[in-house]
Order: structure tokens, then sequence, then C-alpha cells
């Protein structure tokens, strides 16, 4: 709905022809709806009411953590879920409270802990014993305490790709099952330590809620066990992974996600906290992007060769992800429909986006959208072939505007140095 095609503008993002952004700001360049954001964030929040739940939404910011994005979800009431000292200082930059903060993640150091302990976030999710010493540590020494729950790795099949699956035993992510109970309690006689509950998080792009309620009944049977054993358990973290629909696959339920949770963790007298990513902001999100040429290659579909490439978009050549692909207007398809590669101009085999996609013809020029790029994409860029960062824009309704100029080129080297001894390029 957010995206319809005009006999006249071609294109159009909630009000705005897609054609006039492409050539007003150039190629390639990410556009994100808020109204689309927005919207996505409600449908969520109230599948999360019917079924009962006080759940907090924790946005897990590393699926888009533009500002803007961050704005026009917390504006809505979202908090964040962040993995590295600067998501936790981006989610304060763009005025999440600081209390409405998670820290997730296998690896912070002490420093990111004394910063998330100074500026008080709600919550530290712990997914070691190691890490559980060092914070108690910490903590103590600076006179705080560190409210955590226990990251688990409940050991279930999320049912996704190998490469974003997080919760089977062997991943490198949360607490054995197994050791979970018996970590719950050392916690709790830490110093410094407030244990509140669990979390879990088994993987990202699930279609079905069978996973999520395998993982979530194990949770259930491990806080009635720490309970049973005369430790209060307050809360838990259910995690994000629900999917969307990128081909034909069937989009995440909001509301079958909410059951899951209902059925398993819903009687227990927790707080409720999930950390979505991708289904909030996945749809919200295309690349506009450009043919520079088709290069015909004797029989084979053509190699039509785009503005933008793996260094902008990673998803299809890391885990072979498949997007849409839609001209902006009937002036960008020159001809029926035809198989062809759609290709990067980097240097590499696996720069590329589609392979035997059947689109309306593509000619020199024409401006397509990639579409549901709106999580995993612009956060996952880099400036391989010294390529600079594209372009972003934030489409409101009828209103837009740039929310990130395309990086100039003169800015990769700008932090360069070469050290003196090494002269002149030529003597
Ligand atoms: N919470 C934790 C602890 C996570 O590790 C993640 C994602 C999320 C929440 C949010 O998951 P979501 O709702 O977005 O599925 N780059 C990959 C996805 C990596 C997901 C990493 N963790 C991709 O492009 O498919």
């Amino acid at each position: 709905p957010h995206l319809r095609m005009d006999a006249l503008d071609g294109l159009l993002f909630e009000g705005v022809p897609l054609q006039h952004i492409a050539r007003e700001t150039g190629t390639p360049v990410w556009v994100t709806g808020a109204g689309t954001l927005r919207a996505r964030y409600r449908r969520l929040a109230e599948a999360m009411r019917e079924a009962g739940l006080g759940a907090r939404i924790h946005y897990a910011i590393k699926a888009n953590d533009h500002l803007a994005v961050l704005r026009v979800l917390a504006a809505e009431g979202a908090g964040a879920d962040v993995v590295s000292g600067g998501e936790l200082m981006r989610a304060v930059e763009a005025g999440i409270a600081p209390e409405r903060i998670v820290f997730s993640g296998v690896g912070k150091t002490a420093e990111e802990m004394r910063l998330a302990l100074r500026l008080g976030i709600g919550q530290l999710n712990l997914e070691s014993a190691e890490e559980l010493s060092l914070l108690s540590g910490i903590a103590e020494a600076m006179g705080a305490e560190a409210r955590v729950a226990l990251r688990v790795n409940p050991d279930v099949d999320a049912l996704t790709h190998a490469k974003i699956s997080t919760g089977k035993a062997g991943d490198k992510f949360g607490i054995a099952y197994a050791d979970a109970a018996a970590l719950y309690a050392r916690a709790a006689a830490l110093p410094g330590i407030v244990p509140l509950g669990f979390a879990v998080h088994i993987g990202s792009q699930i279609a079905t809620p069978a996973p999520f309620r395998a993982a979530f009944e194990r949770i259930a049977a491990l806080v009635a066990r720490v309970r049973e054993s005369g430790h209060a358990v307050r809360m838990v973290d259910c995690g994000g992974g629900l999917g969307i629909s990128y081909r034909d696959e069937a989009e995440g339920s909001p509301r079958a996600f909410a059951g899951a949770i209902a059925a398993t963790l819903g009687g227990l007298g927790l707080d409720l906290a999930i950390e979505p990513g991708r289904w909030l902001v996945g749809p919200s999100g295309v690349l506009l992007t450009r043919v520079i040429r088709v290069k015909q290659d004797g029989g084979a579909p053509p190699f039509v060769v785009l503005d933008s490439a793996m260094n902008d978009l990673l998803r299809p050549s890391l885990y072979e992800a498949w997007h849409g692909v839609v001209p902006l207007s009937a002036a960008d398809a020159a001809g029926p429909a035809a198989p062809a590669h759609l290709v990067g101009p980097v240097c590499e085999t696996g720069d590329t986006l589609a392979r035997h996609r059947t689109l309306p013809l593509l000619t020199d020029g024409a401006a397509v959208a990639i579409l549901d790029t709106g999580a995993y994409g612009a956060v996952m860029s880099s400036t391989y072939n010294a390529r600079p960062l594209a372009a972003q824009v934030l489409v409101d309704g009828e209103r837009w505007a740039v929310i990130r100029p395309r990086q100039p080129v003169e800015a990769l080297w700008r932090d360069e140095s070469v050290p003196d001894w090494i002269g002149p390029a030529s003597p």
C-alpha cells in the first residue's frame, strides 16, 4: 500500500514519485518512508496489546540506525536494543531515554560496560559467565547497580539462513540452556548485579511462529525452575526475528508472534519486551539505482550493470538474498519482460543483485527500485572500490528530504596520512 504504480507519476512511495527523488539526488539513493515506519510500528504494538501483553518494544537499531529513523520510532514509543557503544551513543543522540535502552551482544568491552552504567541504561543482556564477572567488578567499582538479563541459547532451530541463526547449540550466542539456572543464582549473589530475568533471540527472518514458540516454552520452563529455587524473575526479553516477505514467502505475523509469547510466557506475571528490527524497517525502505549499461553477452541473458553494488546492498552477495526490482516508471521499461542478470560495477563475481531475473526490458539509463531494503541495507554498506556511501532520503506522506547527502569522494581519504619518510610519489 505504501508503494504503488501511478500511470502519470510512476512508482509512488507514500505520496512521492520516486523518479523525482532519483532525478534530484542522483542514484544510488536509499529512501525510507516515515509514514510506513509509523504504520508498521503501530501494527506491531497493537498485536502485542491485543494479545494482552504489555510488552515494551526495543527496536533493534542495527537494522537501520539513521537518526531520523530512530526519532520516528521513538516518537511512537519505541525504546532501543543496541549492540555496541556506538549504537548506544546513537540511540541517546536520537533522544531515546537511557532507561529504555537494552544493551545486547556477545562481546561487550569493559569500556562499553562503563559507558552503559554511566548513562544508566535500562538493562544489559549478558551472554556468558565471563561477562557477568567483569560487569560485577565494574559496577561495584563505580558504585552502580547493573540491571541484567541472561541471554539464553535455547538450542532450537529457527529454520532460517545459517548465517542468521543464533539460537542453536554451537552458535556463538547466549548461555547454554543447561547452565542458565546456575548462572542466574550466581548473578543474584554478585555485588553490583541486579538480575531481572532472561533474554532469548534465536535468529532473523523467521517466517513461522513454531520456532519462537519452542524457544519461549523452554524459557518459561527455565523461569519456573529458577523461581522454584527461590529467585525472583521479573522479566523476559523475547528478542526479534520476525520475518518479512521479500519474494513470495508469507510475512511473519505480529499476531502469531504475540500469540506465541502469550501462550508460553503470558501467564507468568512477567514484564515482557521484544527486540524487532527487520519487520519494522525492512519494507519501509527502497534503494533507487540506475542502469549504467547493458552488456550483451552472446546468447546468455544480458548483464544489466547498475550504479549500485554489493558495497551498497550486501545482502544478495552475503546471503543469496532475493530483493524485488521494479522500474520507476513506464519510461524505464523499454519492452516486454525478458531474463537478465543484474550486477553492480564492483570487481567481484559475487557482486550480483539477481541472476536470471525476468524483468521488463531495461536499457541504459533506466531507473529501478530495489525493494525491502530498509533493514540491513544502508547500515551494511562499505566504500569498497572507493565507492562513496549513497545518499539517503526520508519520505513522509507528500514531503521528502535528504537525510544524508551522498558522501563526497574526498571524504574517503580525508583521514588518511602518509608518513614523512615515504617521500613524494615521484622522486
Ligand atoms: N536482537 C538481537 C540480539 C539480534 O541479534 C537481532 C538481529 C535482533 C534483535 C533483530 O532481529 P530482526 O528482528 O531484525 O530479525 N544482516 C542480516 C540480519 C542479521 C540479524 C542480526 N541480529 C540480514 O541482512 O539478513
